[in-house]
């Protein structure tokens, strides 16, 4: 098991190139089984959650070849439409497979999606909007078994704008026969990079950016090349590791236009942001001014980064509020933040935070893949050593937090225990 050793309170300095967006290529990972041919994916991140993605594709029959960044999937031999288990319950985007594979093979079996522990997660959702495309939803003890010859498209209506739905029923409409719209769709940045990648496959899908998507079923795709977005979380992250440590730090590869509103609420903290092209320059004097944000559905402020940000207003001049609204056990890190000495009290669904400065180093426990990041970032404004245990949650969705923050001066490194 490792750890991560962070030595605090040296101010950051330098550049950090962001990695592909996580959260952008799991779909099309999974978008990519509608075909059957070969999807070239460029810029695809080296995290653990794209290796059990590609678990998952080779238990189904598809081969891949991953060198550095390239990922060239062959899915000729798609054949089974099993999802195996024990990936399945590694990762809650083993889900997303339901649609492609229905649209595929017009059958499915997951097991329960697993992943971090933030809330109930639960995928009703996905299952009454495959339902009315006229899937048949088997729900077993271990699993769920999905069928339906050729799915017909419909209008769907979501009751929550949810990501993981809205991607799914794009996935499956786009294998249907007519068309399907979907009104309260998500308009997450992931979403729209979705639909592109969809559309270079051949599918039709039209309001992209917007909460009403229509996508015209086909029956055959073709050939692709894509390359995946910067990923505006592991962006957003570190911001929110120079506004707690001070410095000045430049972000290259991030997609600057999908980041306004993060943007808004960095600079509200006295942190001074240059934003053009794909790259970021932020520059932070001082401490942090205090934190007043409420996580959203985008464009609202992401509940990614609402853990980083507890880290901020831990370090803050004043008191905080957060208030999450989306994921409804996505506080629990703040009991460890309290281990590092942060004031915090929360109160059904806010976090209210007394910043002092600076923290102190302490044992902490990653208990999801943006707590663990968060966790680190206090580190950095923290008197003496922090070690960071449970890092298996981080490098689900980040290459190298060390490699990257270390570039920029910061003293961390990850240890075996
Ligand atoms: C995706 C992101 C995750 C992000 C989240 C919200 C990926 C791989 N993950 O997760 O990083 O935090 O969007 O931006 O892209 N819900 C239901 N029933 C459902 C589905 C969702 O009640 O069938 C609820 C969830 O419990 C949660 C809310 O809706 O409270 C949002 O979930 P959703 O948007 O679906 O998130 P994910 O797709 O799981």
């Amino acid at each position: 098991m490792s750890f991560i050793r962070v030595q605090g309170l040296k101010s950051l300095q330098g550049k950090i190139e962001i990695q592909g967006s996580k959260n952008a290529v799991l779909p099309i990972m999974a978008a990519a089984l509608l075909h059957k041919g070969m999807a070239v994916i460029k810029n695809v991140p080296r995290i653990q959650d794209v290796f059990c993605m590609l678990e998952i594709l080779k238990a189904l029959g598809c081969s891949y070849q991953f060198e550095g960044h390239e990922l060239t999937l062959d899915t000729r031999d798609l054949c089974s439409y099993k999802v195996p288990e024990r990936e399945g319950r590694q990762m809650r985007s083993s889900v997303m497979l339901l649609g492609p594979l229905l649209g595929r093979l017009h059958q499915a079996w997951t097991c329960y999606p697993g992943g971090c522990v933030i809330g109930k997660r639960p995928i009703d959702l996905h299952l009454s909007a495959l339902e009315k495309l006229g899937a048949k939803i088997e729900p077993k003890e271990d699993g769920i078994f999905v069928t339906g010859e050729r799915l017909s498209g419909t209008d769907v209506h979501l009751l929550f704008p949810s990501v993981g739905a809205t991607e799914n029923v794009l996935m499956a409409g786009a294998a249907a026969r007519g068309t399907t719209r979907i009104f309260g769709a998500a308009k997450e940045p992931e979403i729209q990079t979705l639909c592109d990648f969809l559309n270079r496959l051949g599918a039709k899908v039209c309001g992209i950016g917007t909460d009403v998507l229509t996508v015209e079923g086909k029956n055959t795709f073709q050939d692709v090349e894509f390359t995946v977005p910067g990923d505006r979380i592991v962006a957003g992250t570190y911001l929110g590791a120079v506004m707690a440590a001070g410095g000045e730090i430049c972000l290259t590869g991030v997609p600057v236009r999908h980041m306004e509103g993060t943007l808004d609420v960095v600079r509200k903290t006295g942190c001074q942001v240059e934003a053009w092209g794909e790259e970021i320059r932020a520059f932070m004097r001082g401490r942090p001014l205090p934190v007043q944000v409420c996580t959203g559905p985008y464009p609202e402020f992401s509940t990614d980064l609402q853990s980083v940000m507890l880290s901020v207003a831990a370090v803050a001049e004043g008191n905080s509020q957060i208030q999450e609204n989306v994921f409804e056990e996505r506080f629990a890190t703040g009991k460890e933040l309290q281990k590092l000495g942060t004031q915090i009290i929360i109160k059904d669904r806010t976090a209210f935070v007394t910043g002092r400065y600076p923290l102190k180093g302490g044992e902490v426990y990653a208990l999801d893949l943006r707590g663990g990041a968060a966790l680190t970032v206090a580190g950095l404004a923290a008197e003496g050593e922090s070690r960071i245990h449970g890092c298996f949650y981080i490098c689900r969705g980040y290459e190298d937090i060390c490699r990257d923050l270390s570039a920029v001066g910061a003293r961390v490194s990850m240890e075996e225990e």
